[in-house]
């Protein structure tokens, strides 16, 4: 297992389109086991293979905390790859999604509360879509400002302790 680098907003690469999965093998299986690592360590709900810059139709989900977190369900979402950014987005209350498990078995997921706004954040981001660009270009202007500020003192940081 391995914690995988997660892009960050406004990284283009996550503007991607993700490509089908053609086969659900050790190397897809053991992806699934990076991303959930990388996922937990994030202390995120959901994360996307585009994220972790793999363009293929992957989700992980942590299912434990989506149906704990029901009673919660607000128009706020969050992502890992836009850190500290919280907005409201309005998403279909009920998904039903078909997609391929672990071992390669098709199955329909139903789907309402937080779980459905969790396939519809992740799927977005397999289009190649963050949740920012549902807000106002106002908005997601500030969200990149911040967000390029925020790194590029990361890297100062990080340069001057490689110096010090
Ligand atoms: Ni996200």
């Amino acid at each position: 297992m391995a914690l995988l680098p997660i892009l960050v907003y406004p990284d283009p690469k996550l503007h991607t389109v993700a490509k089908p999965v053609a086969q659900v093998d050790e190397r897809i299986r053991t992806l699934l086991d990076d991303m959930f690592e990388t996922m937990y360590e994030a202390n995120g709900i959901g994360l996307a293979a585009t994220q972790v810059d793999v363009h293929e139709r992957l989700v992980v989900i942590n299912p434990e905390i989506v149906w704990a977190s029901e009673e919660r369900v607000r128009g706020d979402e969050g992502c890992l790859s836009v850190p500290g950014i919280y907005d409201g987005v309005e998403r279909a209350a009920q998904v039903h999604v078909r997609a391929l498990d672990e071992q390669g078995n098709s199955r329909v997921i139903e789907a309402d509360g937080l779980l459905a706004v969790c396939l519809q954040h992740e799927m977005d981001h397999l289009a190649g879509q963050v949740f920012v660009e549902y807000l106002s270009p106002l908005k997601q202007g500030r969200i990149k400002t911040k967000l390029v500020k925020a790194q590029r003192e990361a890297e100062r940081e990080q340069k001057s302790r490689q110096s010090a």
